[in-house]
Parts: C-alpha cells; structure tokens; sequence
C-alpha cells in the first residue's frame, strides 16, 4: 500500500522548526567533513530549512537538497540567499524519487527517517536511494537511539529492546503538537539496512565519531551497497 505523503504540522511552520531545530550544530561538522571527502555532488535527504544542506554548499561541495514539504524548503531558499550560495533544491518523497543522476554521498540527517511508518516504504526508501548512489558510495543515516536514557526526552513509552519497529508519539514542547514518529532499535536498524542489500560499515554513537554503544545518544550509520 503506496505510504501518504507527510504533511505534519511542525513542517507547515519551518520558522517553528527552526525554532527548536536550527541551533543544532554538533552534527554540521560531520556531514561537511564527509561532504569534503565525497568530492559531491551531494544528496540531502528531508533538507528541510537546509539546516545541513546550506554549510555543506558554503564549503564548496554541489549539493542537492530534496524534501516533501515546500514551505521548509522555501526558507531553506531564503537562508540560502542571504548566506550567499546557491544549491538546487526539489520537492519530492525520499520514499520514490527519480533525479536522473548518482551521487557519491547521500545523508538523511536529524532522524528524518522517523517520519517512515511501516517496512513497506523502508524498502521504497532503500530502492530509491539505491538507484542514485555511486556503487562505492556512502548512505549516511543520522538517527536517535530509543534505548538510550536520555530518549526519555521525547516522552515515548519505554521499549523492551526485542520489540519491532515501535510506532510512538512524540511531543513537541510548543504550541501542542505532536507527531506520529517510528522508532528503530539498534539490531533492527541494522537488519533493515542488510535486509534492502546495503551493509553497515561504520556504526558512531556521537559525531565526534565515537563508536555506537546501547546508553548513546544518537546511532550514526554509515552505509554501501552490499
Ligand atoms: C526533522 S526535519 C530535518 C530537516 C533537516 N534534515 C535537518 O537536519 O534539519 C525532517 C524533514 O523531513 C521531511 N520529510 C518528512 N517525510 C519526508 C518524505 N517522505 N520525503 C521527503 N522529506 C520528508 C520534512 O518535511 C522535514 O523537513
């Protein structure tokens, strides 16, 4: 059954976003290290405000941001502007994109791959991604580790880490909304990336590039093609 495009109500208001999201620096490094290393062009999945898509241009790599909300994108585009740099951006689904070119790195950053629902479009995600990377190139899939302490944060209930793909809710702190958000252990994250024909080849916790371990933060996934 074909995913429906997201539309949530945090995306409909990317100055909110920004709000709570743009100050977020300790993973820009990360990315435009491995932006530099890749040579570009650049994939940036769910760019939304440009939040990582804009430093990455501003060291001088192409990149391409692509997101299924028009209005993040728009002030992405303002942001840009008035950073002086210039990268192309297209609305589409990261589920079922068609760009017609490869690329050497392609990241989803900041667990914009919680907005996926079900192992159906996990699937669609792989196939799409598949079709525009390089055969030596890097899937980068910066996401939250649920089992961590500090996930409490987002006032999800409490898993028992044999559980399968948990659908939760989260909170925002602002103007009461909330969000339907998946949310992926560890081993099964590992298994769905090997299960759609890529391997994990580095696995962080921090992005100072700290191993991932079950109390961390954050799971960083480097991925190939297997
Ligand atoms: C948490 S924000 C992250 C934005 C940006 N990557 C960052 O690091 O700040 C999630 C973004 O995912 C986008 N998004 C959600 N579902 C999507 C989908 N199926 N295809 C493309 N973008 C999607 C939203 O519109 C939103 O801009």
């Amino acid at each position: 059954m074909p995913r429906r495009p997201w539309s949530r109500e945090i995306y409909k208001t990317p100055e909110l976003y920004d709000e709570l999201c743009g100050d977020h620096r300790d993973d820009i490094r990360f990315y435009v290290d491995r932006a530099v290393a890749s040579g570009g062009p650049v994939l940036d999945l769910a760019c939304g405000t440009g939040r990582v898509t804009i430093p990455i241009a501003q060291a001088g790599i192409e990149v391409v941001g692509l997101d299924v909300s028009p209005l993040m994108m728009k002030r992405g585009m303002e942001k840009a502007e008035t950073a002086g740099v210039s990268l192309q951006w297209v609305e589409g689904d990261y589920c079922n994109f068609s760009l017609e070119r490869k690329f050497p790195l392609i990241l989803i950053a900041n667990h914009s791959i919680h907005a996926i629902e079900d192992y159906f479009s996990f699937c669609r995600f792989f196939e799409s991604v598949e079709k525009h990377l390089t055969d030596s190139g890097l899937l980068i899939i910066g996401d939250l580790n649920p089992g961590s302490p500090g996930f409490d944060l987002h006032k999800v209930p409490k898993l028992s880490s044999d559980e399968v793909l948990s659908i939760n809710r989260l909170e925002w702190s602002k103007g009461n909304r909330e969000q339907k958000l998946s949310y992926l252990y560890p081993k099964e994250f590992v298994e769905i990336v090997e299960y759609n024909s890529f391997r994990v080849t580095e696995f962080f916790g921090d992005y100072d590039g700290g191993p991932f371990s079950p109390e961390k933060q954050h799971m960083i996934l480097v991925c190939q093609k297997a």
